[in-house]
């Protein structure tokens, strides 16, 4: 039996930090609303004309200088990404010339917050396949550029930034088992315009913000809990949860449902906001950077997004 795991990890934060304070001089709000809601601190914002494929490559060459691997060793590239540089060609396409590892399958998953999770899931059964050696699964965003910034319920929350992983076989199992999910019935609770439907014009994010904080402790609950069950192990086996990094309630919720204290919970949310898709991918490779996460640690990741879609993952770092 052929297994991956995740021979390194990457990320990249764009150089301007947008504190809460810098926020109370554009809208009316304040630095306490947002810690006390949502646990945010401070977020990092794209410079203009600094694309997602630009985070996503500083995030990619990190992980590959970490594993040692050069960019002509890569043979997948799946990017996660609900802000893509152009309609097409996609993501994997632009990072693919880039990295110059050309003829190689590279593609997109539009899932929002959940891309990293299906990037992973699908490279994971590539490899699982035979069909990769080494696959780049990466979650990159400029939600900035989607962000209405006279908004004060979204533009408090949304951020910019950029994680990679990058898998290869291996003997035993690091990638343990992933679990996706979706339910297009919530697509109008949060989402972005501005495609093809022309009823739709507007790509400012539009979310009901009670409605998705809900759903979403009650399916991120359920999400992991689906994957012990499946593993059948309980919360307390696990080393790390690396969760999507929304809001600090949602998370702190989530750990008091699994009984899971927060010691064991990677945060970054306070430094980064909701990056969607490369939220958790940025997380881990803090946890790991950071020394908290070690080879052998058993650690959950899960995401919940616009669709809404959702996943986790259990894997053996
Ligand atoms: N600053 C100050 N006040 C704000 C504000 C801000 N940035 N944003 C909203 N408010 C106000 C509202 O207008 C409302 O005022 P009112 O009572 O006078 O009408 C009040 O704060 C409460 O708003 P409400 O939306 O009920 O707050 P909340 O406690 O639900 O927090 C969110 C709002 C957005 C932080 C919260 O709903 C949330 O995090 N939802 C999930 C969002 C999410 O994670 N989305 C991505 C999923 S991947």
């Amino acid at each position: 039996m052929r297994y991956s795991r995740i021979a390194a990890t990457g990320s990249y934060l764009p150089a301007k930090v947008l504190t809460n304070f810098d926020l109370e001089k554009m809208l009316n709000t304040s630095d306490q609303w947002i810690r006390e809601r949502t646990g945010i601190e401070r977020r990092h914002i794209a410079a203009d004309g600094e694309t997602t494929v630009d985070l996503a490559e500083h995030a990619v060459r990190a992980a590959l200088d970490a594993a040692g691997c050069r960019p002509e060793d890569v043979d997948l590239i799946i990017f996660g990404t609900t802000t893509p540089n152009l309609f097409f060609p996609n993501c994997g396409v632009l990072l693919q010339a880039r990295l110059g590892c050309r003829g190689v399958p590279a593609f997109s998953v539009e899932t929002a917050c959940s891309g990293f999770m299906y990037a992973l899931s699908i490279a994971d059964k590539f490899v699982r396949a035979g069909e990769a050696k080494r696959a780049l699964a990466i979650g990159a965003e400029t939600l900035s550029r989607i962000t209405d910034w006279t908004d004060r319920s979204t533009a408090v929350l949304f951020a910019d930034g950029a994680g990679a992983v990058l898998l290869e076989p291996a003997e035993a199992p690091g990638i343990v088992s992933t679990h996706l999910h979706a339910d297009g019935g919530y697509w109008d609770l949060l989402y972005s315009g501005g495609g093809t439907d022309l009823s739709k014009p507007s790509r400012a994010i539009t979310m009901k913000g009670n409605d998705v904080f809900k759903i979403a402790v009650n399916t991120l609950t359920k999400s992991i809990e689906e994957t012990l069950a499946a593993n059948r192990i309980v919360p307390a086996a696990l080393d790390w949860l690396v969760p999507h990094q929304a809001n600090l309630r949602i998370i702190q919720a989530t750990a008091r449902r699994l009984d899971l204290p927060m010691e064991r919970v990677i945060t970054t949310v306070q430094d980064h906001g909701n990056t969607s898709a490369a939220s958790v991918p940025l997380a881990l490779d803090f946890g790991v950077r950071s020394g908290k996460i070690r080879r052998g640690d058993l650690i959950l990741l899960e995401a919940f997004g616009g669709g809404f879609t959702w996943g986790s993952a259990l894997i053996r770092y």
